[in-house]
């Protein structure tokens, strides 16, 4: 989604917003601009597509100015282009933007009957008409933007700069985050803490229904009605982490790398590995006394948290009602006095997943999350967090937080078969050891490269792809559908095998790869059936399995790639490392925007 720098310094601003906005860029984008204010004048470029066209742009053509506000924009209304390119400009504003105004059309008739003329297809060109009429109506730069602020509706992050001004940015939040960073003398704002980072780790998160006004010497916050309001002023955790490739082509690719290390920091979070034991961390609510969890996230998390409702219910007999976030907040499901709620999200900041969460908290039930920016909104509107140890994750497929949300929920199982009885001390203790051998057998499937890029060359030829799984391999198999559409664009889908025969079978031809994830398991031969009626079909398997399932698996593959042998408990864990890896080298192999894929964003900050 689009991404906000606003900076007032002592320096040219421009190349530092532009800097800013780089590591902005991982939250998807498709064109960008910077506008300032230097001696009086309000003056901006922009660019569509990449950052390096803007800063070609500004090579050709520099923007002076010791004040600022940038953006990378994630096309909502309008297409993509430099007329719809941030920050938008009416007469003596600028403004940029992050969200949808929902009444922008009503708005819009209102100041075109009052003469205005619109030079873009945006909502946030509403928003700089609105503050300049209040300025030609004599009020200060801050009271027009609050007047204007009153009346918008929908979700935005908003920083707005004033001609004549050249000591104020106002920055307001409602739903997508806005962050104030405090330097010395300098004062910024920004989409997250990251893209403050080369400049300050002294973070302000604004609340939503909050305004501020930034100056070099300070800021102010003000709540809706105009009155001052205090917020703690904290130091990000995310700014000491540097955010580079590092040896790597791609962030993917690097974080696909990290795994072992992140999940091993995640489960160590957890568990007490000498003693055998999961760790003893708090929660809102006891295990034993709920009779029913309900989960909800988006995209990857949800497939998460699917796996997590099979744990949970086998392990520790605890009924969980799991649904995607956009679902669930809309379906006004009844949620009983003793259940409790948790909601996944590596960014913390998916709208839909918040907007779940605050429903429940209308309900009244206790509310966990496990989020990976543990600075987020949803991190902050729970009650308990368990927060993933995946440090940043920059490509927009989510890769290493996917693991390392498995590596809370396999805790997290532990605790709850604990709390109620479910497992004993012996069981426990087996299960921990095996979730402590994770790592290392993710640094094993690490190494399955070549076979895997072996299948990836088939799949960059193919239209279609199938993916299977049974149990919690049905999750995986989502996951790597999921995975690989996103970044080569093949269409893919994922099934129950059992369900094959109800429907997709008739997709199966010579032409259709189907990629079975099947590990040696308690139903194994009953995932062996299903891939012998794709091979009676003509149907190209690719089989990823440990070395016992591919003994007895007895029929022709494609390719069988082959894990080593895990416990069961373990496997999703694992498993899904081949599954990212055989989408990363498919989708370099097709040459597409691995970290960046097109129409997706990092951080899904609009329903
Ligand atoms: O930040 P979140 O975990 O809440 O994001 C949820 C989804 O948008 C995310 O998992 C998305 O599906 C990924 N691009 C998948 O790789």
């Amino acid at each position: 989604m689009c991404g906000i720098v606003g900076i007032v310094g002592q320096a040219p601003v421009a190349p530092l917003i532009v800097d800013a906005l780089k590591r902005l860029e991982y939250r998807g984008y498709d064109s960008a601009g910077v506008a300032t204010l230097d001696k009086g004048k309000l003056d901006r470029r922009r660019a569509e597509g990449k950052l390096v066209n803007l800063e070609r742009r500004l090579g050709d053509d520099p923007l002076g100015g010791t004040i600022g506000i940038g953006h990378t924009r994630w096309a909502t209304h309008g297409v993509p282009n430099e007329a719809n390119a941030h920050p938008h400009f009416a007469e003596d504003v600028a403004v940029v933007h992050n969200g949808i105004i929902e009444n922008f059309s009503e708005l819009r008739d209102e100041l075109k009957a009052d003469g205005v003329v619109f030079s873009s297809q945006t909502d946030t060109e509403v928003v700089a008409h609105l503050v300049a009429r209040e300025l030609k109506n004599g009020a200060s730069a801050q009271d027009a933007a609050f007047e204007a602020l009153k009346r918008l509706r929908g979700a935005f992050a908003l920083a707005i700069m004033f001609r004549g001004e050249e000591d104020l940015i106002v920055g307001a939040r409602n739903g997508p985050p806005l962050a104030v960073g405090h330097g010395d003398g300098e004062m910024y704002l920004g989409s997250d803490a990251i893209a403050l980072a080369p400049f300050t780790n002294a973070i302000t998160y604004l609340e939503d229904g909050d305004w501020v006004a930034v100056r070099r010497g300070g800021m102010e916050i003000f709540d809706m009605a105009g009155q001052p309001v205090e917020r703690a002023r904290q130091q990000s955790v995310g700014t000491s982490l540097l955010v580079d490739k590092g040896n790597h082509r791609h962030f993917m690719e690097k974080e696909i790398h990290e795994q072992p290390e992140m999940i091993s920091h995640t489960l160590a979070h957890y568990l007490d590995f000498a003693g055998g034991t999961v760790a003893d961390f708090a929660l809102p609510f006891d295990f034993a006394k709920i009779e029913r969890l309900a989960i909800s996230a988006c995209g990857t998390a949800y497939l998460a948290g699917l796996i997590g409702k099979y744990w949970l219910e086998r392990y520790a007999r605890l009924p969980v009602d799991i649904d995607i976030a956009s679902e669930f907040r809309y379906r006004e499901m009844p949620l009983p006095d003793n259940s409790a709620a948790l909601f996944i999200s590596q960014s913390g900041e998916t709208a839909d997943t918040l907007a779940s969460l605050r429903y429940c908290r209308g309900e009244g039930i206790p509310i966990t999350a496990i989020v990976n920016v543990r600075e987020s909104t949803i991190a902050r509107e729970s009650d308990g967090i368990f927060p993933t140890l995946a440090g940043p994750e920059i490509g927009v497929a989510s890769t290493k937080a996917f693991t390392c949300q498995l590596s809370v929920l396999a805790a997290l199982t532990l605790k709850a078969a604990k709390a109620r009885g479910t497992i004993s001390a012996e069981e426990e203790k087996a299960l921990v050891r095996q979730l402590s051998e994770a790592p290392r057998y993710a640094s094993q499937a690490l190494k399955l490269s070549s076979g895997i890029e072996k299948v990836a060359r088939e799949l960059s030829h193919v239209r279609h792809v199938l993916y299977l799984g049974r149990d919690t391999n049905y999750p995986l198999a989502l996951e790597g559908a999921l995975k690989l559409k996103e970044i080569s664009y093949i269409h893919a889908e994922g099934y129950a095998a059992g369900e094959l025969k109800h429907g997709p079978i008739a997709l199966i031809d010579e032409q259709m790869p189907v990629i079975v994830i099947a590990p040696h398991d308690r139903i194994f031969e009953k995932t062996v059936s299903n891939m012998q009626e794709v091979a009676a079909r003509g149907g190209r398997i690719v089989l990823v399995t440990d070395e016992k399932g591919a003994r007895n698996a007895t029929l022709d593959t494609l390719e069988t790639i082959v894990l080593p042998d895990v416990p069961e408990f373990v496997a999703p864990i694992v498993y899904a490392l081949p599954i990212q890896m055989l989408a990363y080298h498919t989708a370099v192999i097709m040459g597409t925007d691995v970290d960046q894929p097109r129409n997706l964003a990092k951080s899904v900050t609009v329903e």
